[in-house]
């Protein structure tokens, strides 16, 4: 597979030790670029990565940990997600505030880039899945934060909005992509949505931008960067 261009500094992945996040690490390692995870459960994060990352403990609740764990590094991916209705864990908790929190620790510390896992039907408060605390119009919330912030000079985003995650290699699908949130449903793999999420790193065409992706076929990919060629960028366009 081919390298992409040399991509200088630190990322900090929040969620890492979760199924996606865990991707998000192997694929930046992957491309060799220096990782930094976020966790709340630091001998979790060491039996999963040992030391090929640094790790940084602390919780989504606490700025202040929040502000050590973004400090030096150039752009954040959040995986992070929610597994509970109520508690610490919670959609509103994890899914809205804690990437909320992040969201504006990473702006203080002059962070360049963040991107997300969001999820497809993020904008229909009426859909089922909503009845689980709320958690779409949490992750709306949390989206709309993101925009807010980081469409900013010097700043980008990027907001993946996956449908059904399943587990699985990359690069094994041929995927279809949409804005405005009009797909329903359809499925992807963790492997891919982490591939995406990394790449908006370096591609000049994923930045600000927000999209809903879903497998179209099984069909061996060399490279997603193609999905981002024809997204329109989220600004002046209203999401
Ligand atoms: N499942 C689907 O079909 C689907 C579809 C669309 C979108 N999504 C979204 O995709 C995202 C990733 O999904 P996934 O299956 O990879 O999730 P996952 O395996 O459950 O991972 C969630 C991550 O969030 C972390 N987390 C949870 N509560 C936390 C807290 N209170 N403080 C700090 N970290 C916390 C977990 O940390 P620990 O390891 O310490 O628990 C874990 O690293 C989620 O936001 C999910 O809502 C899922």
């Amino acid at each position: 597979m081919e390298k992409p261009p040399r991509y200088q500094g630190r990322v900090l992945v929040a969620g890492a030790t979760g199924k996606t996040g865990q991707w998000v690490v192997q694929r930046l390692l992957h491309y060799g670029i220096a990782v930094r995870v976020f966790s709340r459960n630091r001998e979790k994060a060491l039996a999963l990565f040992g030391n090929d990352v640094e790790i940084v403990d602390g919780k989504i609740q606490s700025g202040s940990d929040i502000a050590r764990a973004v400090k030096g590094c150039r752009a954040v991916i959040a995986t992070l997600g929610s597994s509970s209705v109520k508690g610490e864990s919670s959609p509103g908790e994890v899914d809205r505030d804690g990437v909320i929190r992040l969201v504006d620790e990473a702006a203080k510390a002059g962070i360049q880039h963040f991107a997300i896992i969001s999820s497809l039907a993020v904008t229909k408060w009426y859909h089922p899945l909503n009845l689980f605390a709320g958690v779409l119009s949490k992750k709306w919330e949390a989206e709309e934060h993101l925009r807010a912030i980081f469409a900013k000079p010097g700043r980008s985003y990027t907001i993946v909005r996956p449908g059904g995650l399943k587990d699985g290699e990359p690069l094994l699908h041929k995927l279809r992509v949409d804005t405005g949130d009009r797909l329903w449903n359809g499925f992807i793999n963790r492997s891919d949505v982490a591939e995406l999420l990394c790449i908006s790193l370096w591609l000049e065409k994923a930045k600000n931008r927000t999209f809903e992706v879903i497998n179209e076929s099984e069909e061996p990919q060399t490279s997603l960067e193609q999905c981002y060629n024809a997204l329109p960028p989220d600004f002046p366009k209203i999401v």
